[in-house]
């Protein structure tokens, strides 16, 4: 064999950190649990300090925080002590913009576990949670109260950077009853009606994930103008609202599951109600977003798919609702506005 079928190659050298790079996230999502961010805003401090302070084995943490080095977050010095970075920054429970919870439950074992079954979803072409967990993942959350809660927040997180972006985008003002369709902790809805000073808000989730939402509405001082409602969305929505906001739900589901939660929405509306999906938009052409991945796992875990405009808007069209615009949003979701016919 030619020495250079085997040369470490840029290419292959690339691949190889590309798996390496993996494993990085795997220790970011451990340094979020440990808080580190936090213990880092007020300057650099050593890994044996930082150590001291969560009760992790020092070497050990001293690796932790270089291999999070080593894929950007958290910057190292001379001497075993780390600072603060960009991308560290968002890692912190003090901040309005924070994914800590998002990175958390992203690498716990509900979202993770199923990628060892790839194999078999690629194969059949259907999720594969309840091998993988035992059982489907709102069950699975349900039963593992603490995982679930986790992924309440992490929802939580991503929804408060869009929906201050949907209030900006889209007035809400003119609306006197908004639900919010599978809204976990309302963030979304708490964030329209503090734009609409004339609407009440109801939200809508399973009863378990709803349990968990009414304190975090009653600490945002909410309490009277948000009724949290547990229920299923493929039975009913609640009726009479002159707006229906749905957000990262439809992504979870086929085609048929996400028709009868839009169904169920439009017998719920009254004529000339409207719809707002907000949801990430697949892009037709190459090259792939990162999205891509984000349709896989919700393949694996739900039998979910991101879609195309075309594909979203057949999709309400079919169940009865007329799209009159598609708003872009600054980054990856889009706001897609729909009257009842
Ligand atoms: C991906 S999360 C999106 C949460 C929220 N809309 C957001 O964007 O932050 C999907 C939500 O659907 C809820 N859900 C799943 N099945 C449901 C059902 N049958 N009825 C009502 N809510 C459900 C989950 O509990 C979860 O909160």
């Amino acid at each position: 064999m030619a020495q250079s079928d085997t040369a470490v190659t840029a290419e292959r050298r690339q691949l190889m950190d590309m798996i390496f790079n993996c494993w990085g996230m795997q220790a970011v999502g451990e340094a979020a649990r440990l808080g580190i961010a936090d213990q880092l805003t007020g300057g650099p401090k050593s890994s044996d300090e930082l150590a001291a302070a969560t009760g992790a084995n020092p070497d050990a943490l001293y690796r932790l925080l270089r291999s999070c080095a080593s894929v950007g977050v958290f910057t190292e010095h001379e001497g075993r002590r780390f600072s603060m970075n960009k991308l560290a920054e968002s890692l912190r429970t003090d901040i309005s913009g924070s994914l800590r919870d998002f990175v958390i439950a992203q690498l716990a074992p509900a979202q993770w576990l199923p990628w060892n079954h790839i194999h078999e979803a690629v194969m059949t072409g259907a999720p594969i949670t309840k091998k993988a967990l035992g059982m489907e993942i709102w069950d699975y959350y349900a039963k593992n109260a603490e995982e679930g809660a986790q992924f309440a927040r992490a929802m939580g997180n991503v929804s408060a950077m869009v929906s201050a972006d949907v209030v900006r985008l889209y007035d809400v003002t003119p609306f006197k009853k908004i639900v919010d369709v599978g809204g976990s902790q309302g963030a979304l809805l708490r964030a329209m009606v503090r734009a609409a000073p004339n609407a009440r808000g109801i939200l809508l989730d399973l009863p378990n994930v709803i349990e968990r939402a009414r304190p975090v509405i009653a600490k945002e001082g909410l309490a009277d103008r948000i009724e949290p409602i547990g229920g299923d969305f493929f039975k009913d929505v609640p009726a009479g609202a002159d707006l229906y906001a749905i957000k990262s739900v439809l992504h979870d589901w086929g085609d048929e599951q996400c028709e009868t939660i839009l169904r169920n929405c439009h017998r719920a509306a009254p004529p000339g109600g409207r719809l707002l999906v907000v949801d990430m938009i697949l892009p037709t052409k190459p090259p792939p977003s990162s999205l891509a991945s984000v349709d896989l796992k919700v393949l694996m875990l739900l039998g979910g798919r991101e879609r195309t405009e075309a594909e979203m808007v057949g999709l309400l069209t079919r169940t009865g609702w007329r799209v009159e615009r598609i708003i872009p949003m600054p980054e990856l979701y889009s706001i897609v506005d729909a009257v009842r016919v």
